[in-house]
């Protein structure tokens, strides 16, 4: 798709409500859907439009908004103290605005609102040379929406809001998506002349229809193909809708570019995941954050991967939990193991069934396959760390490091008491305690008691009186 660029246009993004149905100390556009809060997700489509400015309005606990959102150069603040209604909200961005053909006004809780409505939006309004331009659906519920009140040429006379709405207004099955198109030179003085003598007392924005009418302007509405994308979140149970709804566009996205998903219904996939290429993500699935996930690799059922990087060909088997971790090319992983933060699997790397590996590098090809933990460790290449491994990292105060070299062959059911290094081509003998350096090379065990054998030696049986 071509690059969109409308030099010439100002945005204003409305989220200074405070979003009391959604009982939260958060601010509702700081709520997350997928991982990605809501303020984000609106501000990075109007950023794909390139527009001139952002004008973001805020009241409601506006520092936590901009500690969130930093400052982008073309981004700026504007504080609504009170919140007196959409149309006084965008009266308040006068003073950051100058110099554009138009303003396209959207709200801050839409996230589902794509790009190529809006520009559909902004196209539509100058293509008809239009003053004011709504963006209009027909959702499958109207309730809480402004209807469109059309004259009997079609022609857009006003909006009325659900509470200001006779008993006929309420039957109309178009609604206004609360996002305008205006021209720049025109917006202010309407804004200027709307009041607030309505069921809610507030200064609507939908008013400036009839007063552009009124001062012979034109007033045009664009429908939206899918009036799913202009739902806004007011409560908790929108928040798990507009999540569903994200939920598949992102499936399917996947799907689109290559990616075989399992149970789709199944997963969660959140918006800053990637996927490459011949993947398949099995069912029950949690790809959440940052993680990326490489190539051909296979993943689950029912895996959770938080922040997590595999590199091609992985296979992370069953219910398996890799948190901030980086795993290489052609590994095999679980199933029932564990990655935490800080762990960094070379290439080939075998990590099996209850090993919990945390801070450490197992390098090229070494394989620990069975019920170990190991921490704050580098493993060298082509080692074999034998069943029941743990490395004894913290001595109820302190942490300390296990170095261990290549080739190191560790026996079943060792402890390494660190802080200890463990020579190249050294073996281990199952059972020991290493509670000091090993050398490179020979075998080494700890003390062992001597193995008798009783012969004649016959196993208590049950007393039957
Ligand atoms: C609004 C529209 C309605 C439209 C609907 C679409 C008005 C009067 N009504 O209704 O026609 O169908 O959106 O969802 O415009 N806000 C402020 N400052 C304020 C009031 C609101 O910044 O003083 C922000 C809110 O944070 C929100 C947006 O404006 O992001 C819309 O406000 P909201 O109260 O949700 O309006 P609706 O009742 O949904
Ligand atoms: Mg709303």
């Amino acid at each position: 798709m071509a690059q969109l660029h409308y030099p010439d246009l100002q945005v204003c993004v409305l989220a200074a409500g405070r979003g009391k149905r959604m009982h939260s100390n958060l601010p509702k556009v700081l709520h997350k859907v997928l991982g990605r809060s809501m303020i984000d997700y609106i501000l990075h489509t109007v950023e794909s439009l390139r527009p001139k400015g952002i004008a973001v309005v805020t009241g409601h606990a506006s520092e936590q908004v901009r500690e969130h959102v930093g400052q982008p150069a073309n981004l700026s603040w504007v504080i609504q103290d009170k919140q007196l209604g959409t149309g006084h909200a965008v009266q308040q961005c006068e003073k950051v605005i100058r110099d554009v053909r138009d303003v396209l006004i959207v709200c801050g809780d839409t996230p589902l609102l794509s790009v190529d409505t809006l520009s559909a939006l902004i196209d539509g309004h100058r293509a008809a040379n239009s003053d004011v331009t709504v963006l209009t659906a027909n959702p499958a519920n109207c309730f809480g929406y402004g209807r469109i009140v059309r004259d009997e040429q079609g022609k857009v006379q006003s909006i009325v809001e659900e509470k200001d709405a006779s008993a006929d207004q309420r039957d109309i099955i178009e609604v206004s998506s609360g996002i305008y198109c205006v021209r720049y030179e025109v917006l202010f003085d309407l804004l200027h002349a709307i009041d607030n003598s309505n069921a809610q007392e507030e200064y609507y924005l939908p008013d400036i229809v009839p007063l552009a009418l009124k001062a012979g302007q034109s007033v045009d509405a664009v429908p939206m193909a899918d009036a799913n994308e202009m739902f806004g979140v007011n409560d908790r149970i929108h928040l798990s809708q507009v999540e569903e709804l994200m939920q598949k566009r992102i499936i399917e996205d996947w799907q689109r570019r290559g990616v075989t998903i399992e149970k789709p219904d199944t997963v969660r996939i959140e918006a800053g995941v990637s996927i490459g290429l011949d993947t398949t993500i099995q069912a029950g699935c949690y790809l959440i954050g940052s993680t990326q996930i490489g190539d051909e690799c296979r993943v689950g059922p029912n895996a959770v991967l938080v922040d997590a990087r595999l590199d091609d060909r992985v296979n992370v088997f069953a219910f398996s939990h890799i948190h901030g971790a980086n795993v290489g090319s052609d590994t095999l992983i679980g199933p029932y193991a564990r990655l935490r933060p800080g762990a960094e699997l070379d290439e080939k790397v075998h990590i099996g069934n209850f090993v919990e590996i945390k801070k450490s590098v197992v390098g090229h090809g070494s394989k620990v396959n069975h019920l170990s933990y190991i921490g704050d460790t580098t493993i060298g290449s082509s080692c074999n760390i034998g069943a029941g491994t743990i490395t004894c990292n913290y001595d109820g105060a302190n942490k300390f490091e296990t170095n261990i070299g290549d080739n190191v062959f560790i026996g079943s059911d060792t402890q390494l008491v660190a802080p200890v290094s463990i020579g190249d081509n050294a073996t281990i003998g199952a059972g020991s305690t290493i509670t000091r350096n090993v050398a490179e090379g020979g075998l080494t065990l700890s003390g062992r008691t001597e193995v008798k054998y009783l012969s004649g030696w016959e196993r208590p049986q049950k007393d039957k009186s």
